[in-house]
């Protein structure tokens, strides 16, 4: 297992369109476990291959407050999403920065887990919008682009200046 660098926003790696996982083998486990042990050290409760620059249809979410319910999900499609809410959203490439976000309060979605069996999730609260959050980063989507213009620009600008002041 290995911890991978972490990609931070508005770094353009993060708009790159993920591509399917033809088939759930040792590569695609290894990954899963990588990006499992990134996610809990960074500690996050969710991660998509995109923010390690892998861009395959992979995610890892884990929401349990034990930090012992791993969920990976390869290919995952929602065909399912119903209602709406609005909750805070952050993100590990994203650091320090949380806005709400409108997303489906509903939905159900479908993937293969590590073991390549497919699998069907009615999801909710934190699990629906973590779901929906991860896989729009498999689209090249962050989610501070679904707050307004001067808002993204002065996200970028807060991120810069400590990006300079790390270095
Ligand atoms: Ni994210």
């Amino acid at each position: 297992m290995a911890i991978l660098p972490i990609i931070h926003y508005p770094d353009e790696r993060l708009h790159t369109h993920a591509k399917p996982v033809a088939a759930v083998d040792d590569a695609i486990r290894r990954l899963i476990s990588d990006m499992a042990e990134t996610m809990y050290a960074a500690p996050g409760i969710g991660l998509a291959a995109t923010q390690v620059d892998v861009h395959q249809r992979v995610i890892v979410i884990d929401i349990s407050e034990n930090r012992d319910q791993l969920l990976a999900l390869v290919n995952p499609v929602i065909f399912k999403a119903e209602g709406r809410a609005e909750r805070e959203e952050g993100c590990l490439s994203v650091p320090g920065i949380y806005e709400p976000v409108i997303r489906a309060a509903r939905i159900s979605v479908n993937f293969l887990n590590g073991e390549g069996k497919e699998v069907t999730l009615d999801a909710e609260g934190l699990l629906g919008v973590c779901i929906q959050h991860e896989m729009d980063h498999l689209e090249g989507k962050v989610f501070v682009e679904y707050l307004s213009r001067l808002k993204q620009t002065r996200i970028k600008q807060k991120l810069k200046k400590r990006l300079r002041e790390t270095m």
